[in-house]
């Protein structure tokens, strides 16, 4: 079984190890129930790494007090065996208690500014500050030379890469491909919160987006484009936070003009809170 290690001590003295045998080291952080997009990650660091750490850790500081810390599902021993199998080599699995020493209040926060407070940021604050605040602290005890992040949190890629350069961590960041269910659903530990008439509906978020882009690149003003998505979304039962298409830096792109954009999307259908995004390029 792999080794699954709960002690900062521990943890430093195999990592220790492996880079005094000068193997590189690469690191897949989640907060667990894991599914294919994050064994697919592995895989990925894999790619550029000799040995590869993943942690689960539910981070409590990345919640909001009315968000679903609590009812985040936990299924530990799911999540080793299926890293086991992606060929990850540990685990680390640390308490609340390891990662905030003087307690979730106490803690030193990291704040990432401009691109923290905007879209998903703008909907949950202070969401970045716990994802910055956790990353920092997972990337000090992790000591990695790569770290793998996957794309369908592009706004939170887009803060890590930040953190990364601001900080001058020496980690190369990976970027994974979302993985999607056959009817473009994007995986999610939260997809699994939906009832079978929401679960029928979530894929619309996909297809909004993919209709996003086209109407775009048929030539339609964004901003009359974004509206017609939102009105299709809502249509179909979900509530909007947002809909917006963005330059890759997420700051707002010309209404018309050349160059890659990103459409992002978060909507609740129900309880569950879904959000996706598609790159594409204005030829
Ligand atoms: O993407 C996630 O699962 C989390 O936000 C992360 C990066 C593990 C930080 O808690």
């Amino acid at each position: 079984m792999i080794e699954t290690v709960a002690h900062l001590d521990t943890l430093r003295a195999r990592i220790a190890g492996w880079k005094r045998a000068g193997l590189r080291v690469g690191f897949v952080p989640t907060m667990g129930n894991l599914h294919a997009g994050h064994f697919s990650l592995v895989g990925l660091a894999r790619q550029s790494a000799d040995r590869v750490v993943a942690s689960v850790f539910v981070n409590p500081t990345q919640f909001g007090p009315n968000e679903d810390f609590a009812r985040y599902p936990r299924t530990p021993e799911a999540d080793a065996a299926g890293l086991q199998a992606a060929g990850c080599d540990l685990l680390w699995l640390p308490s609340v208690e390891t990662m905030y020493p003087f307690g979730v209040e106490a803690t030193v926060r990291v704040h990432v500014p401009g691109v923290s407070e905007v879209l998903e940021g703008a909907h949950r604050p202070g969401h970045f500050d716990g994802v910055a605040t956790v990353v920092a602290r997972l990337f000090n005890q992790v000591q990695p030379d790569v770290a793998a992040f996957g794309r369908k949190d592009y706004q939170q890629l887009a803060v890590i890469r930040y953190l990364v350069r601001d900080l001058a961590f020496p980690i190369e960041l990976l970027a994974g491909e979302t993985r999607r269910e056959s009817d473009g659903l994007a995986l999610s530990s939260r997809n699994q919160y939906l009832s079978p008439e929401e679960r029928a509906q979530a894929p619309e978020l996909h297809a909004t987006l993919e209709g996003l882009r086209e109407a775009i690149l048929a030539g339609t003003p964004r901003a009359a484009a974004e509206a017609s998505a939102a009105e299709r979304l809502a249509g179909r039962g979900f509530a909007v936070d947002y809909l917006a298409v963005r330059r890759p830096d997420l700051d707002e792109p010309p209404d018309r003009g050349h160059g890659r954009r990103v459409a992002l999307a978060a909507a609740r259908l129900g309880r569950t809170r879904l959000i996706d995004n598609l790159e594409f390029d204005i030829g």
